[in-house]
Parts: C-alpha cells; sequence; structure tokens
C-alpha cells in the first residue's frame, strides 16, 4: 500500500513500548566464532532462555535453557557427544530432539521417564547463528534474509555488533528515522533528507529517502567525488519484519538484524558492505585492517550517539509509561503500526493454535496488551500538540 510522505503529526501510541515479538521468524543470537565446539553458550530471545552448543562434529544444537527434571540452567552442565548433560544429577537429553535419553543413576534396564526439553531449530548464515524460537513448524518455511552483497568480494563487509537499554521498536526506529542527522553533524554525516516514497505491506515497510552529503568521510565511502562537494543520493531503508535491509544507490547496503532479549533490552548484529574506491589487489590486502578500523573508528562514534539518544528515550518512557508523544514521520508511524500488527497477530494466532509454550509465556509477558488497550491509544491522525 502506498502511503502519504508528507510530514504531519501523529500521536505515538504508547504500546509500542510494550509489545512483544512475533517469534515465527529466524533471529540471530550472535556471531559463529562465539560457538566453540564443546562449549555451551546461553542466549535469550525475548524472555526465552536458550542453551547453545556446537558438538565436536561442529553440529550445532538449541534447547530450552531449563532441565526437565528440576529446571536448572543446562548451559551449566556438559556435552556428552550430541547429547547435553545437565550439571545437577546428570540426566542427558538429545540435541535434535530434546529427549531424556540417560538418567546415570537409573539401572539400564529400566525404562527412562518421559522428560523432553524443548528444542529449536538453529543455522548459520553470513557468519550468524540463527534460531528459529517460535513455532517449530514454521522454521522450515520461513526464510532467513538474504544479503546478496555476502559472497561478492566487490564489497567490504564489516560486521557490528551492539547491545541496548532499550526496547526494540525504539531501536528499529532509530534505523528508520533518517531525520536525525542532526544528532551526528559534527561527524559528517547527512543533511537535508526528505521522505519521496512509502510503501506498507503486511509485514513490511520500504521508505525511500533523498540525502545529501559531503565532507572527507563521504568521499572515503565513495559517496561523493570530492569532500568539498555535496551530493544527493536516494537511500532505500526496506524493513522486513524483523530486520532491516537497507541500500545507498549501489554505494552501501546494511543488513541490520535485531536481537529482543526484554521490554528494556536489545541487541543488533549488522552487517555494512562498502564498494570503498580501491583497487582490487588493495582491498584484498587492506580487508582485514578495515574490517576492523571501520567500526571502531567511523561507526562505532556514530553508533554511541545513537545508542544515548535511544537510550535516554526509553528510562523517559519508564518514569512516565503514560507520557504522549509526537511523531511527524510517517515511516515512523507505519513501523510502529507494522510492530504491533505482527505482535497481535502473533497473539492471535497462539490463542486458536494453544500449541506452543513459549508462544503462551511471550504473549502473558506483555500485561500492556494481555490487559487489553484503551481504543485511543491506537495511532491516531491530529495536529502536533
Ligand atoms: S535438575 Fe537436571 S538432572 Fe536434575
Ligand atoms: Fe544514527
Amino acid at each position: 500500500m502506498e502511503l502519504a510522505t508528507a510530514l504531519k503529526g501523529q500521536t505515538v501510541q504508547n504500546k509500542i513500548r510494550e509489545v512483544g515479538i512475533n517469534p515465527n521468524y529466524w533471529y540471530p543470537v550472535g556471531w559463529s566464532d562465539r560457538f566453540q565446539p564443546n562449549q555451551i553458550v546461553p542466549v535469550v530471545i525475548w524472555h526465552q532462555s536458550i542453551a547453545v552448543y556446537r558438538d565436536s562434529d561442529g553440529d550445532l544444537h538449541a534447547l530450552e535453557n531449563a532441565c526437565p527434571h528440576r529446571g536448572v540452567e543446562l548451559h551449566k552442565g556438559k556435552i556428552h557427544g550430541k547429547h547435553l548433560a545437565c550439571p545437577y544429577h546428570g540426566w542427558e537429553f538429545s540435541g535434535s530432539t530434546g529427549e531424556c535419553v540417560t538418567i546415570p543413576y537409573l539401572p539400564k534396564t529400566q525404562k527412562l521417564p518421559c522428560a523432553q526439553a524443548r528444542v529449536f531449530a538453529v543455522q548459520e548464515k553470513y557468519g550468524l547463528v540463527w534460531i528459529f524460537p517460535g513455532d517449530q513448524a514454521l522454521a522450515q518455511v520461513q526464510p532467513v534474509l538474504e544479503a546478496k552483497e555476502f559472497d561478492d568480494s566487490e564489497w567490504l563487509m564489516v560486521p557490528v555488533t551492539a547491545h541496548f537499554k532499550a526496547h526494540f521498536s525504539i531501536c528499529n526506529e532509530n534505523a528508520m528515522d533518517v531525520f536525525h542527522g542532526f544528532l551526528h553533524e559534527e561527524l559528517q554525516g547527512w543533511f537535508d533528507p526528505v521522505l519521496t516514497d512509502l510503501k506498507e505491506t503486511e509485514s513490511s515497510v520500504r521508505a525511500e529517502y533523498q540525502v545529501s552529503y559531503k565532507g572527507h568521510m563521504a568521499k572515503f565511502l565513495g559517496l561523493t567525488d570530492r569532500a568539498d562537494q555535496v551530493t544527493t543520493l536516494p537511500i532505500t531503508i526496506q524493513y522486513n519484519y524483523p530486520h532491516y535491509a537497507t541500500t545507498l544507490q549501489g554505494v552501501s547496503a546494511l543488513y541490520l538484524m535485531r536481537l529482543p532479549v526484554s521490554p528494556v533490552e536489545s541487541r543488533s548484529f549488522a552487517l555494512f558492505f562498502f564498494k570503498v574506491r580501491l583497487p582490487k589487489w588493495v582491498l584484498r590486502t587492506l580487508r582485514p585492517a578495515l574490517s576492523w578500523a571501520i567500526p571502531r573508528f567511523l561507526l562505532q562514534r556514530f553508533l554511541d550517539q545513537d545508542i544515548d539518544m535511544m537510550e535516554s528515550e526509553q528510562q523517559t518512557y519508564l518514569k512516565n509509561r503514560q507520557r504522549r508523544y509526537v511523531e511527524i514521520n510517517p515511516a515512523i508511524i507505519a513501523l510502529q503500526r507494522l510492530i504491533v500488527r505482527q505482535y497481535e497477530q502473533f497473539v492471535q494466532q497462539s490463542k486458536v493454535q494453544q500449541s506452543s509454550p513459549l508462544q503462551h509465556r511471550s504473549a502473558e509477558d506483555s500485561p500492556t496488551l494481555a490487559e487489553g488497550v484503551p481504543e485511543q491509544e491506537q495511532i491516531s491522525s491530529g495536529s502536533m500538540r
């Protein structure tokens, strides 16, 4: 659906800061090298703690991080072949089915009790480990996003990790919000943004902006030919729930993957791709150094400024959840609508299916929605107050 691009005052709905996730998507939980063989790593996807481990064959497994016997966290246990042994009484669970396969103090002839840890689909792609926390029957049909630049040596790939003490909606709005170039003014970011096109579907928001650049950083990144020259370029920000794919006219691409941890904590794993204007052999030689230096000396400075804003926003919200806010960018309003809709659809489906423990838990963990939200808190058009 095509939406108007005029900047116009709208009241922000409060429940956007309370909604849960739709877990029926793949979420990244860490870079692959964090998951070394024979180590168990605890990760959290929206309250759900998961014990992830790589067996000695290199295969990944993901089990609910709670022993079916007494609830001890399984990440404190040991890896036995492809199984995970709980540290308390040594019950062993299969990494592929979660079934209890051994109780060390039970006679071999005795039948094992029916005790099964929940298993999550897990895969590796783009140097990241991804987990599907929702209805496991959907894991095969739901794709992980496509980053076509990943295998193309023309592009310089720069991975960036971030941690925010903020709800994922606040983080996602930051990425859609091209009008905050003001914040990065001293870093020679961008200026004079114009929203030129906006489209919304059931699961995506696509915003096109025109943005101007100048300065040494813009030149290094290939955005301008000379540092003192102003270049205006179209930028497309595509949010495909729950992650981002942003492109800047063949010059750069950003895949920004969000990991919601709790209503006040989020993580992100980003893949930046740059078409740096360097000869191929130079790029080949400098690739490791650039991939290390660009995030530290360039992107991190932008990120630190953003994190400061997002966490400030979250803190003010927590002090008074009734306070109303005004937004004028229709792309942000569309994004909020999508995030709320995805969650509400999931809650609806869970009520119908009544099948998955994770689904019930996620719905219950968001009291604002569980208790119902007054109609007037829905997004409404209106003048700025
Ligand atoms: S609590 Fe895990 S084996 Fe007893
Ligand atoms: Fe920013």
